[in-house]
């Protein structure tokens, strides 16, 4: 694949088609990528972001065959090691390299990889970086995705590095996008997992971007957008507060009762025109469960009692979804018993973050029987009601 994207600068990362889960969490479908970039100014180097430690040979082959035998400065974006990693090996082999970085993140790098202070310079926020003809700016975007994330603007090229910010798990064969509908998906999965339980931050680290110029979006996972709008337009969606008519249920069943009730609550929701998806917690891809989550209007969760709560299974998906805060209005929970205990009150306080109001649960002794299934009829129907006063329907 061609690795330049624009005179001058360069992809010198890291494709990984292996790896299975990022962050030990999400799986990886299409694998993922660390991208790092060269950029050649008239008089300087600078050398973007690095990649995962276990890819360090890649990048140092990448820059070898480009016959890199010296960088000026190293930008250091994020502290987070899938592009951070490599910076210590970078640093020994290019001796007179500095890093360049914010003092937050120059924190993090001394604790994470035990950078030595005098290799890093800090800049603050609307501050420049001279490479003589080409010049990058540099802006703070707290939390995309921890709290010292910082983007890059190369004023001359018109390129926003933004390094986790619009990222996709991809390792695509093209530097550029060229399929726009998998990587909007894969850049979906990367958001609910990485980006969704910061919306308001995001919300406003995007206007600093929507205030550019740009050419190019040259992120740290993915492809390089040389249509930029598109990703723009969908984190604008994703970022509002605008939810959809549709319904996210996970939900585990040992011996086929919560099934059954998940089956025809499901059926329900179809027959009044609500959207569902359901996800069984055994076999589903926490992927896609987070993706679901962008959207949904609605969640309702589905479990039987193990052991006087939860089923672990569910009681996870529950702490997930806690942890990721989508911007979700309406909550339930479907829950199946066999004599006593107390699923729907650990589950509630498992979502105790979610900013919901909580619908009417339904609670079944053992397998569902009519009085059951009329009360999931109910439950779709609330659904319906709730749906229709803000709008949605
Ligand atoms: C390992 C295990 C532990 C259970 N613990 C409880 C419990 O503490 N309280 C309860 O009311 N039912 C308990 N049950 C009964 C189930 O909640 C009940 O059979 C339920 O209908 C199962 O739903 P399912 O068919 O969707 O798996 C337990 C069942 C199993 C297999
Ligand atoms: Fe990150
Ligand atoms: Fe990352």
């Amino acid at each position: 694949m061609s690795r330049e994207l624009k005179n001058g600068i360069f992809f010198v990362g890291a494709l990984d088609r292996e790896r299975t889960l990022f962050d030990g969490l999400i799986p990886l479908p299409d694998g993922t990528s660390y991208n790092s970039y060269l950029v050649r100014g008239s008089e300087k180097i600078a050398l973007v972001d690095t990649v995962e430690p276990d890819k360090t040979a890649v990048l140092l082959g990448n820059l070898e065959e480009l016959g890199v035998d010296k960088i000026d400065y190293v930008i250091s974006h994020h502290a987070e090691q899938d592009h951070s990693g490599a910076i210590p090996e970078i640093l020994a082999r290019y001796p007179q390299a500095q890093v360049v970085t914010n003092p937050k993140c120059q924190k993090l790098l001394m604790s994470l990889l035990e950078i030595d202070e005098d290799r890093i310079v800090t800049v603050a926020d609307g501050d420049t970086l001279s490479l003589g003809d080409k010049t990058f700016r540099f802006f703070y975007t707290p939390w995309v995705h921890w709290p010292e994330t910082m983007c890059s603007y190369l004023e001359e090229d018109k390129i926003a590095f933004t390094c986790d910010f619009f990222g996709s798990h991809l390792a695509g064969d093209t530097l550029f996008v060229s399929n726009e509908q998998q990587v909007q998906n894969d850049a979906k999965r990367y958001f609910a997992q990485i980006m969704m339980p910061f919306r308001m931050q995001i919300r406003k680290n995007l206007e600093k971007i929507k205030a550019l110029e740009i050419d190019l979006i040259a992120p740290s996972h993915g492809p390089v957008y040389d249509k930029p709008q598109m990703i723009i337009d969908a984190y604008s969606d994703w970022v509002s507060d605008t939810v959809k008519n549709q319904v996210v249920v996970p939900y585990v069943s040992m011996h086929g009762s919560t099934q059954k009730l998940v089956d025809y609550f499901s059926q329900a929701l179809a027959q009044r025109s609500v959207a569902v998806q359901a996800f069984n917690l055994v076999e589903a891809d926490i992927g896609e469960l987070a993706i679901a989550l962008v959207d949904a209007a609605t969640v309702v969760i589905g479990s039987p009692t193990v052991l006087t709560g939860p089923h672990p299974a569910a009681a996870q998906a529950a702490f997930l979804i806690n942890l990721l805060r989508p911007k979700t209005k309406f909550l339930s929970i479907i829950c199946s018993y066999g004599w006593a205990g107390k699923t729907v009150e650990q589950l509630k306080e498992m979502t105790a973050r979610l900013q919901v109001e909580f619908l009417e649960p339904v609670l079944v002794l053992g397998r569902p029987k009519r009085q059951d299934l009329q009360a999931l009829d109910r439950l779709a129907d609330a659904i319906v009601q709730k749906h229709q006063n803000i709008g949605i329907i």
